[in-house]
């Protein structure tokens, strides 16, 4: 599948517009269309029921070192500036930018690549922000172009090398920027932070400078001892929260994949120190397992470690689940959810001050008066254990998934082509929308063959019989070819149709959008076999 299929999939039925489309848009910003936004709320309840509701704390489940509770929270998006001092993302949440003196344009340092190219003696390096072939094929077309070359002369240009990434430059002023005419435009890299600035109150001076979240995790972290206080939940407990969460990312790109607003799934979840190991084993291992039971399956799905040098300065160990996009060159993966050890870096950070790591200790940053440099609330946020009569402040593992990367994934794996017979038994192609039946935006359509004989009156007194359980959609128009058509594409995996039959005998069809398959069952069961095949 191509990315630009999907897009122009998305647009036409409704799942996704671009944000503020009659006014040119707003890049890194997307609205969810009427039947996206279905299916992104089918990924939150999925994710919301897996994890959260149907959590059971008297079973220990499978590969758990125990059995455990979990507990929800929704938190404000706009919180007090100190919460970000201690979490680090005031002084350490940034990108690495460059700028373009000629076109103006703004360019994640990290995601430029490019190849050394030579003619005539003379070398630069020629900078692309497409990755992959498309990325190769770039380079090419604007050396011979800074070469003065035609495409027969190709082989004038030496290259020095594969695509490498802009980071590996010494001297910026050798690089053709990505919509530079000549070398030398780019400045040097500068700190960007990523965090959303706001103002509140009416006074708006810069001590009323706030930020909005850029992860929802932290209301999480300031509000553990309110959980504690306020329900009988006992270490190990996890808490999530599903929310928005905005960054002001430099390069927004890859349709939703890397957006300015989106939405987190997050869990907290807190253990004995000597028990996170195993914990987060379990956490890694069921949250991979979770993306395979809705769909995404086969070696586009990976869990990947991180290398030691990978990690966050807080990470005792993360591991990252990703999908092979699309839009991605051949063998790279774009990430999906970290799951990771946090050791008690969050909690002691909103206790004592901002960390930092000293050897193997994280100690109180302090600033040159010895005082820490970001005071932390001096709260007590440990933990008594009663029944040991212990006190220790607990370790954490937290599986943080995106919502919009989810739902983009299992759109990209929904997405597929065969070749059907129409109603004359021509093959013709058909696109159709596989998507796990938890997560199709709409469960069953339900049609009259033909809009007279009493059969619309028959549909719809099924259609208002399965309303009030699934998602269910009335369509009478056109022909009924092209109805199963519509529902294919947007992937309905049931569509139920009146017929001459059903006047007769009561029976209706029931086809099955992936096999195609079409078998009659008596209209007063369609609920039943719905909710039983839904299930399945
Ligand atoms: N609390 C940890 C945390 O926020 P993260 O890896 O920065 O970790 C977690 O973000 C998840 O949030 C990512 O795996 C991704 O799914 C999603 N995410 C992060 N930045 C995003 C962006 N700019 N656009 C869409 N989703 C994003």
């Amino acid at each position: 599948m191509q990315m630009d299929q999907l897009v122009a999939l998305c647009k036409r039925r409704g799942f996704l517009f671009q944000s503020s489309e009659i006014y040119g848009g707003l890049q890194g910003f997307w609205d969810y269309g009427p039947l996206g936004v279905e299916l992104k709320r089918n990924v939150r309840e999925a994710w919301w029921r897996d994890m959260v509701t149907s959590q059971d704390e008297l079973e220990v489940p499978p590969g758990a070192p125990s059995t455990y509770e979990m507990t929800g929270l929704d938190c404000t998006i706009i919180m007090h500036p100190q919460v970000w001092k201690c979490s680090g993302h005031y002084d350490l949440f940034h990108d690495y930018m460059v700028d373009c003196r000629e076109s103006k344009r703004r360019y994640r340092y990290d995601q430029i690549q490019g190849r050394w190219a030579e003619s005539d003696g003379k070398r630069v390096f020629v900078a692309t922000n497409v990755s992959g072939d498309e990325g190769l094929e770039e380079t090419q077309r604007k050396a011979l172009k800074f070469f003065n070359l035609r495409a027969k002369n190709a082989d004038r240009l030496q290259w020095g090398g594969p695509l490498v990434c802009l980071t590996t430059v010494e001297n910026l002023a050798e690089v053709l920027g990505p919509d530079a005419k000549e070398p030398g435009t780019l400045t040097e890299p500068r700190e960007f932070n990523l965090m959303f600035k706001t103002i509140v109150g009416a006074l708006g001076g810069e001590e009323d400078t706030a930020f909005l979240r850029p992860e929802t995790a932290q209301g999480i972290f300031v509000n553990f001892k309110n959980v504690l206080d306020s329900t009988r939940v006992r270490v190990p407990f996890g808490i999530a929260q599903i929310g928005k969460s905005f960054r002001n990312e430099i390069t927004p790109r890859n349709f939703t994949f890397r957006s300015r607003e989106f939405e987190q799934m997050e869990i907290e979840f807190f253990c004995r120190p000597e028990t996170s190991p195993d914990w987060y084993k379990y956490w890694r291992d069921r949250r991979f397992q979770w993306y395979i039971d809705l769909g995404l399956a086969g070696d586009r799905l990976r869990l990947r470690d991180h290398d030691p040098d990978e990690l966050s300065h807080y990470s005792c160990g993360t591991a990252d689940i990703e999908y092979a996009f699309p839009f991605l060159a051949d063998g790279e993966f774009g990430e999906l959810e970290g799951v990771a050890h946090r050791g008690d870096f969050d909690l002691r950070s909103h206790m004592e001050g901002k960390l930092v790591r000293q050897g193997d200790q994280l100690v109180v940053e302090e600033n040159e008066h010895g005082q820490p440099r970001h005071r932390g609330s001096g709260k007590d946020l440990s933990y008594y254990d009663d029944q040991t009569k212990e006190r220790f402040v607990p370790h954490v593992i937290e599986p943080s998934a995106g919502a919009d990367r989810a739902t983009l994934a299992f759109l990209c794996e929904a997405y597929n082509e065969d070749e059907v017979p129409d109603e004359k038994g021509k093959l013709t192609k058909r696109v159709f929308m596989k998507f796990h039946p938890r997560l199709a935006p709409i469960k069953a359509a339900v049609f009259p063959l033909v809009k007279k004989d009493g059969m619309p009156e028959v549909a719809k007194e099924i259609y208002r019989t399965l309303k009030p359980h699934l998602t269910a959609f009335y369509d009478e128009k056109g022909a009924v070819g092209r109805r199963y058509r519509r529902q294919d594409e947007v992937g309905t995996p049931f569509c139920i149709t009146v017929d001459g039959q059903t006047m007769q005998d009561g029976t209706v069809t029931i086809r099955d959008r992936d096999t195609l398959e079409q078998w009659r069952v008596s209209k007063e069961d369609c609920l039943s076999e719905l909710q039983q095949r839904l299930k399945a």
